[in-house]
């Protein structure tokens, strides 16, 4: 299983660990998301999502595209992905990432710890540029991903209908060798 950053390390204002989920974190996964699905725009998805679909979900990944748990004290408050961007081949060196935190810990540094866990993965994997499809006002998100060097590439208008509305979508990426170019951030 892969370690992320030195293991346990201070993320802002709590001591957190990022490690790669295995099957048995199904639950709380599902627990987190199905949160955001019933009660934010923050994602598309509409319907909540059984701990059974986030097995098969977890167990078909490998290494390169893995799902990453923060836990604080063994218990999981988030969870992140880094994931195929689009299916036809030439897209194979572009993956999307997506972090969730459990809305009683946000606030707390979990984000951006997840998130340089995530872009390490990523650059583990090989792969060249990352993407984050982020609807337009959702503020927390678009700070933490300026805030983890992604720049902002592209505005997609009313392209999401949920709650009875059309939601706007801001395109980032992160050329992952430009971020690792001179051995840190940017
Ligand atoms: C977006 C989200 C992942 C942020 O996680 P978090 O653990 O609260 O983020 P952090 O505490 O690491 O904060 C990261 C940066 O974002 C800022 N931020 C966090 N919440 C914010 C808010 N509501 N408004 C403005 N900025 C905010 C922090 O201040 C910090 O920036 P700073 O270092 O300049 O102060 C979390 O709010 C979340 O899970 N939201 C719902 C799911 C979602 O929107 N996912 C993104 C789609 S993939």
């Amino acid at each position: 299983m892969a370690s992320y950053g030195d293991g346990d390390q201070t993320g802002g204002r709590v001591t957190a660990r990022v490690r790669t989920a295995t099957t048995h974190d199904a639950k709380s996964i599902a627990a987190i998301y199905n949160h955001y699905i019933s009660t934010s725009n923050t994602t598309f998805d509409t319907d909540p999502k059984s701990v059974e679909d986030r097995v098969e979900w977890i167990a078909e990944r490998g290494d390169r595209q893995p799902i990453l748990v923060v836990e604080i004290d063994d218990v999981v408050v988030g969870w992140g992905s880094v994931s195929l961007y689009a299916t036809r081949p030439a897209w194979g060196r572009t993956v999307e990432i997506g972090i969730y935190i459990d809305p009683a810990a946000t606030g707390a540094g979990l984000g951006m710890q997840l998130g340089e866990a995530l872009i390490e993965a990523a650059q583990r994997g090989g792969y060249h540029a990352l993407i984050a499809q982020i609807v337009a006002d959702n503020t927390a998100s678009v700070h933490l991903m300026e805030r983890l060097g992604f720049e902002r590439v592209g505005y997609l208008r009313e392209v999401g209908s949920k709650f009875g509305r059309l939601h706007d979508v801001v395109l980032f990426e992160l050329l992952v060798q430009e971020r690792f170019a001179d051995g840190g951030r940017r």
